[in-house]
């Protein structure tokens, strides 16, 4: 409805570009005010007001991030003979996270208001200055768009309009003068940019800064009784350092002959300074991560394959094309000599989603000279030890849910003038698959329905509902994804068959009882979609 009175007032591709904006906010409020509602992500400990960047799954939220896991497991470790799944402890030996770099290195610049005492992100405070000149462009855009009507060349208006022309140098005068002093980690000259752009606290509106500081990202507490550095340990930020200490370990207890992947999915946290966007970015997060161990040269294949296979998996579950793009970094991380994000289209626009890395080897080689122990691979073919190569899978579970809802969320006005907010959600992930209804609470018709949920259930995760009417049970169902509805009435006393009612075109047929799991599985199980 509120996209549909903007599309309205937007008539040229500039005045597009403001009013979607609008939107996409409008978007991301609805959905999560719907995941809330509806029982799939609640604020944390909200009773105390919550946490911020803290979010709980519940009862369907934890359904629907189960059925992505599993889609994931299934994905990387079933169904590659080559790969397998460890599960390993969110506390590690406190080196791990000197050898990984993530103790000297795993910093965001901050800076604090000193009157509001507000913190900040330094860069994000920068980009946001940049964000707001950006839109000065588009609405000069705009002016020009209302001025010239069909006759306005926009391709030519931004090449040449004085305004336009001084704002775009500004931009990349300042993401200039951002990227050097970061890249040389020079914290003063991003402190002098932003007294010079005379950025101010969006609280207290003061320019009264502190200086910049590099704030690590690690979650730190103790361990045991012992106070001080020596017991200091961390929260792990990443799942990955676990599959890496593992490598020897799962190589040779498993006889994995390389190349073999180590498969991972479990929390991380990091203490983000601007968290914010719902799940997208959050303190404590899971992650759904795979380490490649090939051989050194054969890096960039993987590297390829593995890109090319998890945009696949993203793919096969229809979200839309168009709703994905890769990103490619060009400036790479010390250890990596490729990398790439897959970018989703997110109520706040593309952003990323996964990431993969070729990870060289970097993290093995950083563990053999902290630990003193040899992280090798005896490869019978070279008659030749090495330490492995390593590309990296790395897939945010918060935000695939964060993708997969705000996607399948629509609200929709149907031919006789009402409305209804439908999840549609691809069946292999929907919380519930089927929901059992019995069209009247007599005639023995809930206890029909019940035959019929137990024949169901140990198959499919059912929901069983006899309150209200029909039409407001399926309104129930698509708001929370059920594909399918099994009604129970009077002509199932008589002929044993019921009606499936289909979430999504809501058109219904009638089939027999007998029939109804063959059916459904056909429709809803992972399988066909790992094997599509
Ligand atoms: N082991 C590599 C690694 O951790 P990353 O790009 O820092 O790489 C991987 O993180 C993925 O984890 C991201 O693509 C994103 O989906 C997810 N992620 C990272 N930080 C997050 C946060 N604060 N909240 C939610 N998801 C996050």
């Amino acid at each position: 409805m509120v996209g549909f009175f903007y599309a309205l007032e937007c008539t040229h591709a500039n005045l597009f570009y403001l009013c979607a904006m609008q939107q996409k906010d409008d978007i991301l409020k609805e959905v999560i005010s719907h995941a809330k509602e509806y029982g799939f992500v609640f604020p944390s400990s909200e009773i105390y007001d919550g946490l911020s960047a803290t979010y709980d799954y519940g009862q369907l939220g934890s359904l629907l991030k189960n059925n992505i896991k599993e889609y994931w497991w299934k994905a990387m470790v079933q169904v590659h003979d080559n790969i397998v799944g460890i599960d390993a402890a969110i506390f590690m030996h406190p080196t791990t996270w000197k050898a990984s770099g993530h103790v000297d290195a795993f910093n965001d610049p901050l800076i604090d208001n000193k009157d509001s005492k507000k913190r900040y992100r330094a860069d994000v405070l920068i980009e946001e200055h940049i964000e707001k000149i950006r839109q000065k462009i588009e609405k000069e855009v705009a002016k020009g768009i209302k001025r010239f009507g069909d006759d306005f060349d926009e391709a030519q208006f931004r090449a040449t309009n004085p305004n336009v022309l001084r704002n775009a140098k500004k931009i990349e005068e300042i993401e200039g003068r951002m990227k050097e002093s970061l890249g040389n980690d020079d914290l003063e000259g991003v402190y002098n940019l932003i007294v010079d752009l005379e950025i101010a606290c969006p609280i207290s509106g003061s320019k009264n800064w502190t200086e910049v500081r590099q704030f690590n990202l690690m979650f730190s507490t103790e361990l045991g009784s012992v106070a001080g550095d020596a017991a200091k340990i961390y929260l792990r930020p990443e799942t990955a350092q676990g599959i890496f200490v593992n490598y020897l370990n799962v190589q040779k207890t498993g006889r994995m002959k390389i190349p073999f992947g180590i498969a991972q999915i479990g929390k991380a946290f990091r203490n983000e300074i601007v968290a914010r966007q719902f799940i997208f970015r959050m303190r404590e997060f899971e992650q759904m991560e795979m380490q490649f161990f090939v051989r050194p040269g054969e890096e960039m294949k993987w590297y390829d394959y593995w890109k090319e296979h998890r945009m696949q998996w993203h793919q096969k579950l229809g979200l839309g094309e168009a709703n994905y793009r890769f990103h490619d970094h060009i400036k790479l991380a010390h250890y990596a000599n490729a990398a790439a994000d897959i970018e989703f289209n997110f109520p706040m626009g593309f952003k990323e989603l996964e990431g993969i890395h070729s990870r060289t080897d970097f993290d093995l080689k950083q563990h053999e000279e902290y630990s003193g122990k040899k992280l090798q691979y005896f490869d019978p073919e070279l008659n030749e030890n090495y330490v492995p190569y390593v590309v990296e899978t790395s897939i945010g579970l918060d935000r695939m849910f964060l993708a997969v809802l705000s996607t399948a969320y629509t609200h929709e006005t149907l031919e006789d003038g009402s409305t209804r907010s439908v999840l549609s959600l691809p069946p292999a992930l929907a919380p519930y698959k089927v929901a059992v209804m019995p069209l009247t609470k007599k005639d023995g018709l809930p206890e029909k329905a019940k035959e019929v949920l137990n024949k169901l259930q140990y198959d499919f995760s059912c929901q069983y509902d006899e309150k209200d009417s029909p039409g407001k049970r399926y309104r129930r169902q698509d708001a929370i994804g059920t594909p399918y509805c099994i009604m129970i009435d009077h002509q199932t006393m008589e002929d044993n068959t019921v009606t499936i009612r289909d979430r999504d075109t809501m058109e219904q047929e009638r089939i027999t009882i007998a029939e109804l799991n063959a059916i459904i599985d056909q429709k809803v199980n992972m399988k066909y979609l790992l094997m599509d």
